[in-house]
Formats: C-alpha cells, structure tokens, sequence
C-alpha cells in the first residue's frame, strides 16, 4: 500500500457503527445461532469493541461514513485481556487488516494494563491460528465441543506476559514490518465521541 487518498485506519466501535458491523458478522458468520449484539457489548464497561476501515485521508478518521471492512473485540477482566472475535470483510482477506485488528487489540490491552491475553478459535480454524502464532500466542489447551452450532472443539491460545521485555520487543518488530510492508495504516484509539 504506498501514499494514496485512501487507506485503512482502526478505530473505536461507536453506536453509529452498529447496524454496519452486524451486517458484517452475519455475512461472515452465516451458521451462528445466536449473533452478537453490538448493542449490549457497546454497553458492557468490560468490552472494547474497534472497527477497521477504510478511510478517505481527506474526511475525519472518526466520520462515520467511513465504510467498515472488519471488527474486533476485547474483554477486559482485571488483567486478562480475552479476544472475542477478529473479523474482515470476505473481499478484503490477505491485505493485512486481520493483523491491524490484532496490532490494536495488542495495543488496548497494553494501555488498559492487562498481563495476558487469551482466546479460544475453532480447532479448524488454521488461518485464526496463524494470524495469533505470529504473535506469540501458542496453543493451551483444548476446549472439548466448545462451539455449539456443530460440537467443534475450541483451541486455547494464550499470550502470558505482554508486558514483558521479549514480548513487547518482538511485538514492536512486527509492528515495524507491518508498516514497512503496508504502508499508510492508522490506529486510533481515543474514546469514542459521545
Ligand atoms: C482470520 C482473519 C481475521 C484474518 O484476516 P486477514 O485480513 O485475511 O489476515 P491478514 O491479511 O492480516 O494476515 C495476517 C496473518 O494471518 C495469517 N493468515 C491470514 N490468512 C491466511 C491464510 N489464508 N492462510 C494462512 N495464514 C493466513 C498469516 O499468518 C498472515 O501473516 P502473513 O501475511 O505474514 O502471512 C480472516 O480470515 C477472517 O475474518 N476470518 C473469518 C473470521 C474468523 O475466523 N475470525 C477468527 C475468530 S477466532
């Protein structure tokens, strides 16, 4: 991605983004039984919810006609930063949004003082599970039938210390790679304007 009007940027979900980002999971979760409800995870002091986007350099990073292209979340418990989802758009897979995702999920539970991160991602899941090696996270177990649309078991994958010298050295290197390779990507994390 070199210098262009157009590029990808990540920010907090705010309630504007709702009806887009629920849009967005049910097209890239077609079997879920239960769908998430933004609605109340915008409402939970425990969840952090983001956006990537694509972004119009010439318009504000926080105007929401930008076009959403993917989300994430977290949840914060004291100092576990659990993930509970990172998804992108079909068309825009391979273009390095799932890893900005991340990078900002990173970056949250650093500012909000967390220790370890940890997820749990399909046993099938082998694209997921790449995208969380290359960050350290490293397989911890296993969650038996843990996703109840069709029994499949859940991987546990943790990060203990992100707060450690190796880990937060290696994270800044990827974070370098990352932008030496894609170029012009923001992440913005202020609260979002009430
Ligand atoms: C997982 C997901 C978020 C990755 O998003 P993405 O934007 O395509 O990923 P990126 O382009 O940022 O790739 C980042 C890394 O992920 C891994 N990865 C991504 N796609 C991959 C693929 N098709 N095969 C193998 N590894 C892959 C690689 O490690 C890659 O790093 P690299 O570019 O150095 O090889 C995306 O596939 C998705 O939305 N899947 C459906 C939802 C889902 O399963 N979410 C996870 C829930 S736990």
């Amino acid at each position: 991605m070199g210098k262009c009007d157009l590029s990808y940027c990540v920010r907090r979900m705010t309630e504007d983004d709702i009806s887009a980002v629920s849009e967005l999971d049910r097209r890239i979760f077609p079997d879920m039984k239960m769908p998430t409800n933004f609605e109340n995870e915008l409402k939970n002091c425990m969840a952090h919810y983001i956006v990537a986007c694509e972004c119009d350099s010439a318009k504000s990073i926080n105007s929401n006609d930008s076009n959403v292209i993917g989300y994430a979340g977290l949840w914060i418990m004291v100092s576990e930063a659990h993930i509970v989802n990172i998804a992108v758009a079909h068309n825009y897979r391979r273009r390095g949004l799932g890893e900005l995702l991340l990078l900002a999920l990173i970056e949250l539970a650093l500012d909000m003082k967390c220790n370890m991160m940890t997820l749990e991602v399909r046993a099938s899941n082998v694209t997921a599970q790449r995208l969380y090696q290359k960050y350290g996270f490293t397989s911890r177990g296993v969650r038996k039938g843990y996703y109840n649309d069709n029994r499949e078991d859940g991987i546990i994958m943790t990060v203990d210390n992100i707060n450690s010298k190796t880990f937060k050295g290696e994270y800044k290197k990827l974070k370098g790679d990352y932008q030496k390779k894609r170029g012009a990507a923001e992440i913005i994390l202020t609260a979002p304007i009430s």
